[in-house]
């Protein structure tokens, strides 16, 4: 996810600095931290070396700056087999950007890395159909539980534990109950054949799952259970 540009509404562009300072003066304003944010689920660690090679670029004009906030988020792995974050890279390059420039505390935001693997949504499959070519799982609950696939297209693995042993031969859309063309958990998956009543995980709930759930169209929110 890009957070970055014009085309994003986040932030000052770096064009818009001096008109920035005259504002601030006008304004009788300190600036003492600079702040970027370039996007959510970075799996390069180096993207923070250059994020603080272009804020400290920013911070030159500002003398009375203390703090350099990297922004985030720290990479979440997607897919099985993916990779896990490397934080001893982040490590690495977090020490040597202090080394650098040690008069400025250094700030960073994790974001949904800290929680979102520790989390699942299940759901049992309610109905299954096909549609000339597509075939589509219907399960219990949807975008009310998990919004991240309808809100901004997140993706999220897909599994059928009933099924775990059985060879995936279907690609199938995973969809919820409820009356919105965007309530998808995920398209074109592959997938075992599925039945009703299997049980379904969706992986990486864990941030943005349950605290953003609502009863939209009066669907209940999943119980939530801690192990
Ligand atoms: C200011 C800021 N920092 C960090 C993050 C990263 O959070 P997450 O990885 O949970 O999306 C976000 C969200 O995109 C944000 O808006």
């Amino acid at each position: 996810m890009q957070t970055a540009g014009i085309h994003s509404k986040f932030g000052i562009p770096r064009f818009e600095i001096d008109e920035l300072i005259r504002l601030l003066k006008n304004a009788n304003a300190d600036v003492i931290g600079i702040h970027a944010h370039s996007g959510s689920g970075i799996l390069d660690p180096d993207n923070w070396r250059s994020v603080a090679a272009e804020l400290i670029k920013v911070a030159e004009r500002f003398p009375n700056v203390e703090v350099i906030d990297l922004g985030g988020g720290l990479g979440v792995p997607e897919k099985t087999g993916d990779p896990p974050f490397d934080l001893e890279a982040l490590d690495e390059t977090l020490g040597a950007i202090r080394k650098a420039y040690p008069q400025y505390r250094l700030w960073l935001e994790p974001g949904r890395y800290l929680v979102a693997q520790a989390g699942v949504l299940l759901s049992r499959v309610t109905q299954t159909k096909g549609k000339g070519d597509m075939r589509y799982i219907g399960i219990g609950t949807g975008m009310n539980a998990l919004i991240r696939p309808a809100l901004y297209g997140a993706y999220h693995e897909i599994v059928n534990l009933s099924r775990v042993h059985d060879a995936a031969t279907e690609f199938v859309t995973v969809v919820g109950p409820i009356c919105e063309t965007g309530d998808k958990l995920g398209s074109d998956r592959l997938l075992p054949p599925s039945e009703e009543n299997d049980v379904i995980l969706i992986a990486n709930a864990g941030a943005y799952g349950r605290v953003m759930s609502s009863n939209y169209n009066l669907r209940e929110v999943p119980p939530e259970i801690a192990i």
